[in-house]
């Protein structure tokens, strides 16, 4: 059977609420389809359709990257500040980014590519735009740029499995890892 998996940061309940608020302006200048505030999520790395076999050797590769990270980038995690908004016609998606990105969140899907490659996926060729999807089968946008910024205090990654429904995708967390070295590697949810 193959899952749909991705990594990525995913805010708390608090944290959603603000990046809801944050995304209004966007809401309001664009058409398109909401994402439901409980799916919302930042991308690190996207694997696709993946053997259900495969999901112990990509949660050991997470545990590696996580138990590595405090020591390979100098800090048990790191702060975000989404303060922008932008809109990718093509993809169809408006998002809120960040201005200024944090080198330790590129470092981070960096690692995660090094450590997934020796299981045969492919990294992404494009650059880590890092960004948080607000609104999918967007075609017009009026008006996108700084939005109030919201402060992300970064502390874990998750892996993701997603389901396509005919009401929207449905995400279910099947690993969590900690970024500061004692918790590094529990592949809890
Ligand atoms: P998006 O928000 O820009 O669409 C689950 O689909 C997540 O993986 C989404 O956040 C999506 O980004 C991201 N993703 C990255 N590459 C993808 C791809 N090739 N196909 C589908 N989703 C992708």
């Amino acid at each position: 059977m193959k899952l749909r998996l991705f990594f990525a940061l995913w805010p708390d309940e608090a944290l959603r609420e603000t990046l809801a608020e944050a995304a209004g302006p966007l809401r309001a200048a664009c058409d398109g389809r909401p994402v439901p505030k409980s799916n919302y999520h930042l991308t690190l790395a996207f694997l696709g359709g993946v053997e259900a076999s495969r999901l112990d050797g990509i949660r050991d590769a997470a545990a590696g990257v996580a138990a590595g990270f405090a020591a390979g980038v100098g800090t048990p995690g790191f702060e975000l500040v989404l303060d922008t908004a932008g809109h990718w016609r093509r993809a169809g998606v408006a998002w809120l980014g960040a201005r200024r990105p944090p080198e330790a969140a590129e470092q981070l899907a960096g690692f995660l590519w090094q450590a997934l490659e020796p299981l045969g996926f492919a990294a992404e060729q494009r650059p880590f735009r890092p960004h948080l999807t607000v609104l999918r089968g967007c075609r017009r946008c009026v008006e996108v740029g700084p939005v109030a910024p919201v402060a992300w205090p970064v502390r874990d990654f998750v892996l993701v499995r997603s389901e396509t429904r005919p009401e929207g995708a449905r995400y279910e967390i099947v690993g969590r890892w900690g970024l500061a070295r004692e918790s590094g590697g529990s592949g809890r949810k």
